[in-house]
């Protein structure tokens, strides 16, 4: 049995202190897709860490935490995580394990993306830099190197085959910077994973599933940053949907049950792209120095907004979401009044529909009004304790996308999390 966690906005919706929270109920956790661009935090005996590419379920010492196929790894990030998490006392030679079909992120790929980045102008991506799209075009393109390519005696030499086509991309965008630091530490970082445990991930999770184990699928990123259903060009270069899950781990769709997902108690982007609900005044501001909006991975300010029911229905849809988890209901706790977006006005005309290239249309959001609770929630461990405008507020949600709202996160401490 399988359920999976994952993001049902532009990311950052609080996954990993959600799949840290849930971890106890699997035996297996598995990320699925996307990379380094990736940041989850963690509060462990009330010490932050943020995990890139480790599933949020290492800090389990029983639970086994895979990184699938369908994750682009970094291997120098990875060796740095090690050691974070060892800082913390987990084993990880124990209890972490690499798909051997792993595509890896190598030197030229960060390169490539940043060159194109650089070379974009207005329309960039806003990317990580993490290297993530290139390597994906690569995976896609048949030319990427997998971390079981690592034991093969030519590895080295595909390795100088492929950075010599890479060289031919980067002269073409003149970029400059001396990459051979890059490539030492990447080196050293290979012979680190090759320490870790790497398996047949397809068979390795089939056989646990088989013998009646449970896994939890950890998602990256958001359903709105899909590749497919995001707000493309806007968006990350994998499938960050339930979809993704089968060909991110070699799981069979029917084996999935719950799908479970996450979004805030409003709404938060990093990067370029369409954000109908963002707020460019003292709300917005209000937001995110009150919710500490910053990108966990890049430290850039994230744009703040209200919450989208219009893209949080899209997201029910295409992911199969059967129940939600709302965090940062907190960070709401001192607006007298709060909006809800039920609708876009696109020319002139209401839908309740994510449209084809939002980011060529003027979006004017339609919003409900609803009453602030105005009051101090971090305390609070139980729905009848909460704010009658809280359960409005929820009750809004549910109403409109048919999914119940079935826990509400208080604060980014590991047990802030109530059952609605
Ligand atoms: P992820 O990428 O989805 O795992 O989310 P991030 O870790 O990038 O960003 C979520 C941020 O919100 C982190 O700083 C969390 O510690 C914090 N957080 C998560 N849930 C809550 C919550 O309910 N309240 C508050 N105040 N912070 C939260
Ligand atoms: P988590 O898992 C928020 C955004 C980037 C950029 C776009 C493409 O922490 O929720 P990429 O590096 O993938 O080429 O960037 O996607 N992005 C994220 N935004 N949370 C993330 O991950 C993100 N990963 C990528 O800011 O706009
Ligand atoms: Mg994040």
């Amino acid at each position: 049995m399988v359920d999976v966690i994952l993001g049902m906005q532009w990311g950052d919706e609080g996954k990993g202190k959600i799949v840290d929270f849930f971890a106890k109920n699997y035996d297996i956790i598995a990320r699925f897709q996307g990379g380094p661009n990736a940041g989850h935090t963690l509060y462990v005996n009330d010490k932050k860490i943020v995990l890139h590419q480790i599933p949020s379920g290492i800090f389990h010492e029983d639970k086994i935490n895979l990184i699938g196929n369908g994750v682009v790894l970094d291997a120098v990030t990875l060796k740095k995580e090690c050691d974070a998490v060892a800082a913390f006392g987990v084993d990880y030679k124990k209890n972490l394990f690499i798909s051997e079909r792993t595509h890896l992120i190598l030197p030229t790929h960060r390169a490539i993306d940043k060159a194109s980045e650089l070379s974009k102008g207005v329309e960039k991506i806003g990317s990580t830099l993490k290297g993530i799209g290139p390597a994906y075009m690569d995976k896609t393109g048949r030319n990427g190197l997998r971390v079981g390519d690592l034991l093969d005696k030519n590895f080295t030499s595909n390795y100088i085959k492929l950075r010599l086509k890479h060289q031919r991309l980067l002269d073409n965008f003149n970029f400059q910077e001396d990459i051979s630091a890059w490539e030492e530490e990447f080196f050293e970082a290979l012979e680190f994973l090759k320490t870790l445990k790497v398996v047949n991930g397809e068979y390795f999770i089939n056989d646990k599933i088989s013998a009646g184990k449970k896994v939890l699928a950890e998602g990256a990123q958001g359903s709105m940053l899909d590749v497919d259903f995001g707000t493309f060009p806007f968006v990350t270069s994998s499938s960050t949907i339930t979809g993704g899950v089968c060909s991110g781990l070699g799981i069979a769709p029917q084996k999935i049950k719950e799908v479970i997902g996450i979004t805030k108690a409003y709404c938060t982007r990093v990067g370029s792209g369409p954000f109908p609900t963002e707020l460019n005044d003292a709300t917005g501001e209000y937001l995110r120095n009150t919710g500490n909006e910053f990108g966990s991975t890049t430290g850039r300010p994230r744009r703040c907004g209200w919450i989208d029911l219009v893209a949080l229905q899209f997201a029910c849809m295409i992911n199969g979401v059967t129940q939600i988890v709302m965090t940062k209901a907190d960070i709401l706790d001192g607006l007298a009044e709060l909006k809800v977006c039920n609708s876009y006005k696109i020319n002139g005309v209401e839908t309740n529909q994510v449209p084809f290239q939002m980011h060529k249309m003027n979006i004017e959001p339609g919003y409900k009004l609803l009453d602030g609770w105005n009051k101090d929630i971090t305390t609070v461990n139980s729905y009848a304790d909460m704010p009658t405008q809280m359960k409005t507020y929820i009750n809004y949600l549910n109403n409109y996308l048919k999914v119940p709202v079935n826990y509400i996160s208080n604060g980014p401490g590991r047990e802030q999390l109530v059952k609605v």
